[in-house]
């Protein structure tokens, strides 16, 4: 498991540096899942390709999907570009956990009987320049739940 203390991520996403454009690492993936189903994630380094010489190049990509680890790859100089692709799959259990999250964020509401079967779970990248370090980047998906079930209404209240 990587440490997040030295792990380098975007300031503002909406205005990187070139350090960062250089390094953050960006997410390929259906912005729609079912669960059960596998998909692909493609993981690039970055949004302007980093080098990938002999004396600076990324070194391996993970990636995780809603904190569980999902794969590393391995990079080399001599693979020519710095990117990996993923084979991921969502599951029932992660809808059902984010239903409970939402829960104890919102406080008040009984969101996990709603009926609500999707939930955004978040893909995590991180990649390993052996110049620059550990960087991280991030992507919301939704994930359907294949299981389908009658819906009951929210039920929202101060009582909870
Ligand atoms: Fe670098």
């Amino acid at each position: 498991m990587i440490s997040d203390i030295n792990v380098q991520r975007a300031k503002d996403n909406q205005n990187l540096t070139d350090m960062e454009k250089k390094h953050v690492p960006v997410i390929e993936a259906p912005v729609e899942v079912t669960a059960g189903e596998p998909f692909e994630v493609k993981v690039t380094i970055g949004d302007i390709a980093h080098v990938m010489e002999e004396d600076h190049y990324i070194q391996w990509v993970e990636l995780h999907i809603n904190g569980d680890f999902v794969g590393k790859k391995e990079l080399k100089p001599t693979d020519g570009k710095a990117e990996a692709v993923f084979t991921v799959v969502g599951t029932e259990d992660m809808i059902s956990a984010r239903e409970i999250m939402n829960c104890r964020i919102h406080g008040f509401g009984v969101c996990g009987t709603c009926g609500t079967r999707s939930a955004i779970v978040i893909l995590r990248a991180v990649e390993s320049c052996n110049v620059h370090g550990l960087w991280e980047g991030s992507a919301g998906i939704e994930i359907t739940s294949a299981i389908s079930k009658p819906g009951k209404k929210c039920r929202w209240g101060p009582e909870l």
